[in-house]
């Protein structure tokens, strides 16, 4: 199959290309990526070498806007792309409470552009959503539904639930050969060191303060990236025209529990953690009911949150470099105001 990827430089795009390119031989990849802050082209640099003289590469970087119509429908044509997978996507909801115009740029009208793209090709997209379009629960509620109604509360899950709406109507409109998978937190190599995980590891590694938002007992479903990779890849070769597809890893855990695990592996001392003003509109808790995957895709989570998070330690603690490098001036400039506004 060839393949379209977009945002295949952030965290979950870089996980999927090295997890579907490993699984199909057959398969060939274009990444197009716009590089912000968050996209990282050195994540793939080993993929983008020929594989020999006679042997073609299977994958191929572009660095380009998904907002740009004429490119992407130019990429479908030009590599007879087959079906279309949307990661590209501003994704931090902190970032959306400073700067919420980016969000709704890249996520509403860059997804609405990959649509019409897709439908003037009529090929298949895959369009990665999240868990937040539903909103929050209670400590007893049901897990989300494919079928909850869609309450975002922060700019970056309003713009995901828009999106969403751009697919369905899409779908319903032109009879565009869509599927829409949520996913809840995912964690693992190569994630961005803004994010909880790879953020509470920076610091606890430099025997830092923990910045633990309000009380620390808002919850998370998580998965462990290769699994979401799994449901991504069967989506794309199983899932129902038009349909919607939540994915989790059966794993919630309070925030303050995640962060405790995290000192424990790095044998850190708790009294790192400070409880900081918390997250406007933070949402207290994520969970999901993925038995629609379960029957209709045989999906099921493979790695259990110890088993992630200690491989994840590992990976952290392995590239160092790597960490160093992410840690850019725009990461610097962003963390300072930020941070520097809760402590
Ligand atoms: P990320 O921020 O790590 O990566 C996003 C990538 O998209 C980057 O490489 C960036 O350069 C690229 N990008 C941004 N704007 C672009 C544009 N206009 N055109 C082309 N490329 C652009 O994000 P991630 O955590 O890997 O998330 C990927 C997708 O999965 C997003 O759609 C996100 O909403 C969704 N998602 C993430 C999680 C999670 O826990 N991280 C969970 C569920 C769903
Ligand atoms: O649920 C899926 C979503 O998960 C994705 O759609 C988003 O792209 C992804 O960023 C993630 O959103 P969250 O807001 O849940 O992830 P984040 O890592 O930012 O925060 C996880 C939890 O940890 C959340 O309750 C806020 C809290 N937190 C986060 C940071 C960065 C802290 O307490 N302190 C922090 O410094």
């Amino acid at each position: 199959m060839n393949l379209l990827v977009t945002g295949g430089c952030g965290f979950i795009g870089t996980n999927f290309v090295r997890f579907v390119l490993t699984r199909h031989p057959d398969w060939r990849i274009v990444n197009l990526d716009a590089l912000t802050y968050a996209g990282n082209r050195h994540n793939l640099a080993d993929l983008e070498a020929p594989a020999s003289k006679d042997r073609p590469s299977r994958y191929a970087f572009v660095h380009g806007d998904i907002g740009d119509l004429a490119l992407v429908e130019g990429l479908i044509e030009e590599h007879r792309i087959e079906a279309v997978v949307n990661f590209a996507a501003e994704s931090h909801v902190d970032r959306s409470i400073t700067a919420p115009d980016t969000f709704v740029r890249t996520n509403v009208l860059g997804t609405q552009a990959v649509l019409e793209a897709c439908r003037r090709a009529k090929v298949r997209l895959v369009h990665i959503s999240t868990d937040e379009v539903y909103g929050s629960l209670g400590p007893s509620d049901h897990p989300f539904l494919e079928s909850t109604p869609l309450t975002p509360n922060s700019p970056y899950s309003a713009s995901k639930a828009g999106a969403d709406l751009l697919v369905r109507a899409y779908h319903e409109t032109y009879g565009l050969d869509a599927v829409i998978t949520r996913c809840s937190n995912n964690y693992g190599p190569y994630q961005f060191p803004e994010k909880l995980i790879p953020l509470m590891y920076v610091q606890a590694k430099a025997g830092q303060p923990l910045p633990v938002y309000g009380d620390g007992q808002n919850v998370r479903d998580w998965i462990y990236v290769d699994d979401h990779c799994l449901g991504v890849e069967l989506a794309l070769t199983k899932g129902r025209p038009g349909a919607v597809y939540n994915f989790g890893g059966a794993a919630e855990r309070a925030n303050l529990e995640v962060v405790r695990a995290i000192l424990d592996t790095l044998g850190q001392p708790h009294s790192l953690i400070r409880f900081v003003t918390d997250r406007p509109g933070h949402d207290r808790r994520y969970a999901m009911d993925f038995t629609l995957a379960e029957q209709e895709l045989g999906f099921a989570p493979t790695v259990s949150f110890e088993q992630g998070l200690a491989r994840t330690m590992v990976w952290y603690q392995a590239n160092a470099a790597w960490l160093a490098q992410v840690q850019s001036g725009e990461y610097r400039r962003f963390m300072d105001q930020w941070y520097g506004d809760r402590t």
